[in-house]
Formats: structure tokens, C-alpha cells, sequence
């Protein structure tokens, strides 16, 4: 199986351990790729809405997003961390979800997201990993995803690993490992199972998307949406 992880920091602090602990599970049999933000995506997206209006190779960083969106179309798994900067995700991890505006259902979804798993992973010191995280759902559910696990916590004591109470470290490692091993039990020759959430996200996506290809067939969201079949029956969780 192929996992691709993507760390919104480079720094191997507690959300690097973390992550390390979730992946042991899956170290002797999965392909693991690993991008570290900002490194791998190092520029903010400008706005210019090429991406939307004109195709996701006309970005000024498509040699970047390219990379990571073929890795992300490749994995069974992907696992996004961040660690909390002011009650939200790292900006790093932020301008990286911005590029992906494209991959959002209004616009043109990648019909392999559909039947993907991901799994989430934030901490902090005091309060903040549960927006963290909200901040990075928001995308994956919107690229189509419906099955995302999710770790958050909070150290409530030292900003470093091994200054934590040992009560403190054992409760997080349990915690993760929980996770890992729930993910480690699922079979990734079969895709994930679309819940009614993102089948209703789809349904007004394409009220939408019908609307919009009529009035310009030239329109490119539109487009994608009639080549890949979805303004007729066919549906991305059935593929
Ligand atoms: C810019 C910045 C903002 C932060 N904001 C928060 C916050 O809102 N809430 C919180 O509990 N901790 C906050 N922290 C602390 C980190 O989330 C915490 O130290 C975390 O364990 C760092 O993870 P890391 O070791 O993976 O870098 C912040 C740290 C930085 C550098």
C-alpha cells in the first residue's frame, strides 16, 4: 500500500513523534512518502484563480502542487499533521490547502479521493488541536473524502517530548497508537465507504456544475464535470 504523508512542519518536534508512532504500524509493508511544508510547497498561492479558470498547470507552482497531487492520487492512505499556530494550522499547511482549492467538489474533484482514507494528527500545548484539525478536514472532506481519523491533544505541561510527566507521554502514545492500529486493520484493496455527507456535498455540487455547463460549455469546472460522466449518472464512489 502506498501512504503519503504531508507534515506541515519540517521541525522534528512532538507532532514529528507523533506521526512517527502512527506510521510503525505500517513501516514493514507500506510505501511511505513524506513531504515537509514549507520545503515542499514554499510559496503562498497569489490568487490569480489560473488554477480554476484556465487548468491547475498554469499555477505559478504547479512543478510543486503537481508533485504532491500525483502522490496523493497514488496513496490508500494520507496522513496530514500540523502542529497548532494560534488555534489553527501551520501557515505552511495552509498555503499547501490553498493551492488544492481546485481538488474542492464545487470546482473539479479527483474521482480517486472518493474511496481514500486520511487521517489527521495535531497537538498543542493548551488548547487549539481540535480547530487544527478542523482547519485540514475542511479540505480533505471537500476533495471528496469520507473516512478521516483524528488525533488531537494537548501537552498541558512542556513544549518538549521528554520534559512531558510520564502519565502525560504514556496517555498520548496510547492514544496514537489506538489510531494506528485501527487504520493498520483495513483492508486497502477495497476503497472507503462515501457517507451521506459527501454524497449530498456532490448532489449540490452537480445541481451546480449542470447549471454552469449549460450556460457556457466552455467553462472548465463544467467541463470536467460533464467528461468525467458525473452530470449524467455516473458517480465517483461507483468507479
Ligand atoms: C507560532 C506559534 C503559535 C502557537 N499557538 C498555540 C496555540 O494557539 N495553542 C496552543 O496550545 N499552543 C500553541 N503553540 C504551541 C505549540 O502548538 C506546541 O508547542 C506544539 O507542541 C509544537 O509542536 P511541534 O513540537 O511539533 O512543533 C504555538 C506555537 C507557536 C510556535
Amino acid at each position: 500500500m502506498n501512504i503519503t504523508v504531508i507534515n506541515g512542519t519540517e521541525k522534528h518536534g512532538v507532532t514529528y513523534r507523533l506521526k512517527e508512532m502512527f506510521l510503525t504500524a505500517f513501516r514493514d509493508h507500506a510505501n511511505i512518502t513524506e513531504y515537509y511544508l514549507p520545503k515542499d510547497c514554499p510559496n503562498f498561492c497569489n490568487g490569480c484563480i489560473s488554477c480554476t479558470i484556465k487548468g491547475e498547470n498554469t499555477c505559478k507552482d504547479a512543478a510543486y502542487i503537481g508533485k504532491i497531487d500525483k502522490s496523493l492520487l497514488e496513496a490508500d492512505l494520507i496522513v496530514m499533521t500540523s502542529p497548532a499556530y494560534v488555534f489553527h494550522s501551520t501557515g505552511a499547511m495552509k498555503a499547501l490547502l490553498d493551492h488544492f482549492a481546485y481538488r474542492w467538489m464545487p470546482h473539479r474533484p479527483a474521482s480517486e479521493m472518493f474511496g481514500k482514507r486520511a487521517v489527521i494528527i495535531t497537538q498543542c500545548l493548551g488548547a487549539g488541536a481540535k480547530s487544527t484539525a478542523m482547519d485540514i478536514k475542511h479540505s480533505l472532506s471537500w476533495w471528496g473524502i469520507s473516512k478521516i481519523g483524528i488525533f488531537t491533544g494537548a501537552l498541558m505541561g512542556d513544549i518538549v517530548w521528554e520534559r512531558l510527566s510520564e502519565k502525560k507521554r504514556a496517555e498520548l502514545t496510547k492514544k496514537v497508537e489506538k489510531l494506528s492500529q485501527k487504520f493498520a486493520r483495513i483492508d486497502y484493496t477495497k476503497p472507503a465507504y462515501t457517507n451521506w455527507i459527501t454524497k449530498t456535498k456532490f448532489s449540490i455540487c452537480r445541481s451546480m456544475q449542470q447549471t454552469l455547463h449549460k450556460n457556457d460549455p466552455a467553462y472548465l469546472d463544467g467541463k470536467y464535470w460533464a467528461e468525467q460522466g458525473w452530470l449524467g449518472k455516473t458517480r465517483p464512489w461507483k468507479a
